[in-house]
C-alpha cells in the first residue's frame, strides 16, 4: 500500500540506537551536539536510545527540548525479583517517551521469541511508552525466499496491541534487515521500500486507519550519504540509526537529510 503523500499523515522520524556504547561524557557530548543544531517543531522526530545508564544524562541534557529518548528494552512486569531487569515505569521516571522492543540483537542473542515481543510491547503501552517494535529477516531467509513469511509472523505476533481506527498509531515499526545491520549493506531504496509496503499492507488488513498513519522506519546501516534515497520513499517513514548515530556529525546530517525530504513532500 503506498500513499504518496505520506507528508499529510506521518512526520519523519530519525532514531539513534547507541546500544551497549558510550559513558556519561558521550552522552553529555552527543545529546548537547544534536540540541546546538536547532531542532524545531518542524524538524523530523528525533528519538536517542542510549544504553539505561546513559538515561539520567540525556534526560538531564535534553529536558524540555524537542528530542525524545527511549530505552533499549523493558521488562513485561511492573516490578519485584527480576534481577537485572527494568520496568516501564522506570524509563518514563527519566522521561523516556519510547522503548525499542524485539531488536535483532535481542531476539538473536538473548533468545527473545514473538511472544515476549508481544508481552513487552503491550506492558510499553501500559505504562504510557511508544513501543518501536524492530522486525527484519535474516540473510539467510532472504536468501530461501522466506522475507514475506518471517515478515508476515512477526508483524501478526503484534497485531493485537496494535491501536483502533480513529486513535494515533500506539507504536512505530522499524524494518532492519539483519544481513544490514553493522554490515554496511543497506538494503536499496527500492528493495526497502518494496518490503515497506508489504508490511503497511499486512497492517492495513487488519486495520487501513492505522496503517495510513503508523510510522515505518527502516534501520540498517543507515549513513549521511543513503540516507535521503531511502526516507524518499513513499513507506519509509525515517530511519533508525546504530553506528552513524554515535557520531555527532554523521548523525546530524541524517536528521538533515530527513528534514529536506520532509520540507520536499
Ligand atoms: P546500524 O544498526 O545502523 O549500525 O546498521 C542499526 C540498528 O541495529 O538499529
Amino acid at each position: 500500500m503506498t500513499n504518496g503523500r505520506k507528508g499529510d499523515v506521518r512526520p519523519i522520524m530519525v532514531a539513534g540506537n547507541w546500544k551497549m556504547n558510550g559513558l556519561n561524557a558521550d552522552a553529555e557530548h552527543l545529546t548537547q551536539a544534536i540540541l546546538d543544531a536547532g531542532l524545531t517543531p518542524a524538524s523530523p522526530e528525533v528519538v536517542l536510545f542510549p544504553p539505561f545508564t546513559l538515561l539520567p544524562m540525556v534526560h538531564q541534557v535534553a529536558k524540555g527540548s524537542s528530542l525524545r529518548w527511549g530505552g533499549q528494552n523493558l521488562f513485561w512486569e511492573s516490578h519485584g525479583a527480576y534481577t537485572g531487569e527494568i520496568s516501564g515505569a522506570m524509563l518514563r521516571d527519566h522521561g523516556c517517551r519510547y522503548v525499542l522492543i524485539g531488536h535483532s540483537e535481542r531476539r538473536q542473542i538473548f533468545q527473545e521469541t514473538d511472544e515476549i515481543v508481544l508481552k513487552k510491547v503491550k506492558a510499553a503501552l501500559h505504562s504510557g511508552l511508544i513501543p518501536m517494535v524492530c522486525i527484519g529477516e535474516s540473510e539467510q531467509e532472504r536468501l530461501q525466499g522466506n522475507t514475506e513469511e518471517v515478515l508476515r509472523r512477526q508483524v501478526e505476533a503484534i497485531l493485537p496491541a496494535l491501536g483502533s481506527a480513529g486513535q494515533q498509531a500506539n507504536m512505530v515499526l522499524a524494518y532492519e534487515p539483519i544481513w544490514a545491520i553493522g554490515t554496511g549493506k543497506t538494503a536499496g531504496p527500492e528493495q526497502a521500500q518494496e518490503v515497506h509496503a508489504f508490511v503497511r499492507g499486512l497492517i492495513a488488513a487488519k486495520n487501513p486507519d492505522i496503517a495510513r498513519k503508523i510510522l515505518l522506519l527502516y534501520g540498517g546501516s543507515v549513513k549521511a550519504n543513503n540516507a535521503q534515497s531511502l526516507f524518499s520513499q513513499p513507506d519509509i517513514d525515517g530511519g533508525l540509526v546504530g553506528g552513524a548515530s554515535l557520531q555527532a556529525a554523521e548523525f546530524l546530517q541524517i536528521c538533515q537529510a530527513a528534514h529536506v525530504v520532509a520540507r520536499g513532500l
